[in-house]
């Protein structure tokens, strides 16, 4: 079945392990399932990711931040997702364009309009048809992303802007209820992959 679904969140939240998890669940029930993750998921948008990504490029501007993760998702859409949805298959992504309205806008205050007109270019107007909302505080969050040791140059912001960017989250989610499932990251992993599965099963009829 056609079906586009994404996981968003700040960090922190166990979003990589979920979409895993929930990219086997489907699997398993006999879904033609791709599996992607943003910034990457491609050659090209893997690039730009590092890029993205290191300590080294500090003085980075949130507007060549924003711009660069666009790349990144133009490429991802045409080259893995639009093809697979078009072949009637299943796409589970880790991030999409909510990550640069979450992050970029509210958390570097970058003009929300501007950024949505942009990313609807972006990503010729694919929306997903539900997004997990794995939420958790930010001190939560940011500690747990210490201990696993895959701090990045996003990280390295301060506790404020992270603050912004769950609010942020919570904001869009509130103005879209039909298309976003809020789930408190703070329980166990199984226990949110369990309300992550019940919120996808819901829509996806096989
Ligand atoms: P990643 O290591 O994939 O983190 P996570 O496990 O938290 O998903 O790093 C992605 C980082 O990039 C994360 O800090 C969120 C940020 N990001 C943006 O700021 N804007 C975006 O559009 C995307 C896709 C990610």
């Amino acid at each position: 079945m056609r079906f586009f679904v994404t996981l968003e969140g700040p960090e922190g939240g166990g979003k990589s392990t979920q979409a895993q998890r929930l990219t086997d669940h489907l699997k398993n029930r006999g879904q033609d399932v791709l599996f992607t993750r943003e910034p990457g998921g491609t050659e090209i948008g893997d690039q730009i990711r590092r890029i993205i990504m290191s300590l080294e490029n500090k003085s980075m501007s949130p507007e060549a931040e924003f711009l660069l993760f666009s790349a990144s998702r133009a490429q991802v859409v045409r080259e893995l997702i639009r093809p697979h949805l078009e072949r009637g298959g299943v796409v589970v992504c880790d991030r999409f364009y909510d990550s640069s309205l979450a992050y970029q806008g509210f958390g570097h205050e970058l003009d929300l309009a501007l950024l949505q007109t942009i990313t609807g270019f972006v990503t010729g107007g694919l929306v997903p048809d539900l997004t997990l909302l794995l939420d958790l505080t930010s001190e939560l969050g940011l500690e747990r992303r210490k201990q696993d040791g895959r701090w990045n140059r996003l990280d390295d912001y301060d506790l404020a802007f992270h603050e912004r960017v769950r609010a942020g989250y919570l904001q869009l989610a509130d103005a879209e209820p039909e298309r976003w499932v809020r789930i408190d990251a703070a329980q166990t992993e199984d226990e949110i992959q369990s309300q992550i599965r019940a919120a996808v099963d819901l829509r996806i009829t096989s």
